[in-house]
């Protein structure tokens, strides 16, 4: 039988068909500010809310304190699910400015403890594109970038994987060895700017197919919106 991750976003798991299915890894793509941290961090809140599913984010780019004020528009207990070891917050050794250096096994090691430590079964890796960082003596970047989100899949979590959005093939890499791809918008139409979202591919579901009309609410957070928005010219 089919074992469903709902992701708890209105709209969202409706377009899916129930969710993400368990233990797949996600990559969730985008330009600045379309809303992938957050999407991912209200994947995380719901998780340990609804579905009993503790979680790990390892943030590359901001601090605990600094996400606890970001998200408070939202009202999400995200201070109290930290402090009853639901939600858990990691930044690299070595901090923000100067993180260690890894290679693919450390760097999964590493994460492999953190997850193990709350029994995480849902993660989030803010960003991808910090993660190349890391990795920057490698010989052969892409293929350890292949190597760590294939062992990202192997972990007992479900996963998504956050990246900036570039017309590039390391983008095209990411999105072809990931199980789903899940693309974020915020485009300028007119005098106005909207908020789209768009299920590229995800293995074993069958999801919708449209863009769908998002946005971002005080209070809520992400909403997915049913009816379809045409954003063809503006991509
Ligand atoms: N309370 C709120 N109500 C409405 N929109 C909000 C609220 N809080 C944040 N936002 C919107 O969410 C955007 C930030 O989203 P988020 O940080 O999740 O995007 P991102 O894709 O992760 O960006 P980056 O590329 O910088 O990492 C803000 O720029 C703002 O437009
Ligand atoms: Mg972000």
């Amino acid at each position: 039988m089919r074992s469903i991750c709902p992701t708890g976003i209105d709209g969202f798991d409706q377009i899916l068909d129930g969710g993400f299915l368990k233990n797949r890894a996600i990559l969730l793509q985008g330009t600045a500010g379309t809303g992938k941290s957050t999407f991912a961090l209200q994947f995380l809140v719901n998780g340990a809310l609804k579905n009993d599913e503790n979680g790990v984010l390892l943030a590359l780019e901001y601090d605990k304190a600094d996400l606890i004020l970001d998200v408070n528009s939202f009202s999400w207990p995200l201070k109290e699910l930290i402090d009853q070891k639901k939600i858990k917050v990691i930044n690299l050794p070595g901090g923000l400015e100067n993180p260690k250096e890894m290679d693919v096994d450390q760097l999964i090691n590493y994460i492999y403890e953190q997850c193990t430590e709350i029994n995480a079964k849902r993660l989030v890796i803010d960003s991808l594109n910090s993660i190349e960082l890391i990795f920057s003596k490698s010989n052969n970047l892409r293929q350890d970038l292949m190597r760590f989100i294939t062992l990202i899949g192997e972990l007992d979590c479900t996963s998504m994987l956050l990246a900036e959005k570039y017309q590039n093939d390391k983008s095209e890499m990411y999105a072809f060895i990931t199980h789903g791809v899940v693309n974020l918008y915020n485009l300028r139409m007119g005098s106005n700017r909207v908020r789209a979202l768009e299920v590229i591919k995800m293995r074993g579901v069958n999801h919708s197919s449209l863009t769908h009309s998002m946005a971002i609410e005080s209070g809520k957070g992400i909403v997915v919106l049913p009816h379809e928005i045409d954003i063809s010219g503006l991509i």
